[in-house]
């Protein structure tokens, strides 16, 4: 499946019973493979986890630490925006460059860099020497 036809799919298993509002996201990793994840909301509201998380943390599970594109999808009028705790899970595996879509149900779509959806981004640069690099 298409990374778009997954980010759709997965959606539809969103359990968003207090928001009302499905999400589904899809990574493409490194390796080639396309990992899912939907928002799971929680009746402790602040439990609740987004889309691109559960994606990432699928990815992760699964052994990669690297991505290489991103879609999200959800039934707004605009495409969805990723919140910005999102914007800086995507930007601990993404690099700038990584493409990446933003969709409504109707069609629209946004796409854009990840330097883009996240300028200014903190990174490692701002934590400076004597702290862990990732690779
Ligand atoms: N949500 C996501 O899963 N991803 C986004 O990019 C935006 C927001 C979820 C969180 C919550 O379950 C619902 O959408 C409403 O905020």
């Amino acid at each position: 499946m298409s990374l778009e036809k997954t980010a759709f799919a997965v959606r539809e298993n969103a359990y968003a019973p207090y928001s009302q509002f499905k999400v589904g996201a899809a990574v493409l990793s490194e390796g080639g493979t396309i990992y899912a994840g939907c928002n799971v909301e929680n009746i402790a509201y602040p439990e609740g986890t987004c889309a691109e998380a559960g994606a990432i943390a699928a990815m992760v599970a699964a052994g990669e630490t690297k991505l290489n594109e991103v879609f999200v999808v959800a039934d707004s009028k605009q495409p969805v925006s990723p919140c910005g705790g999102c914007r800086q899970k995507l930007a601990e595996f993404g690099g700038a460059d990584t493409k990446v879509t933003l969709a409504n149900l109707d069609g629209a779509r946004v796409e854009m860099t990840m330097a883009e959806l996240l300028p200014g981004a903190f990174g490692k640069d701002h934590l400076g020497d004597g702290h862990a690099d990732r690779d």
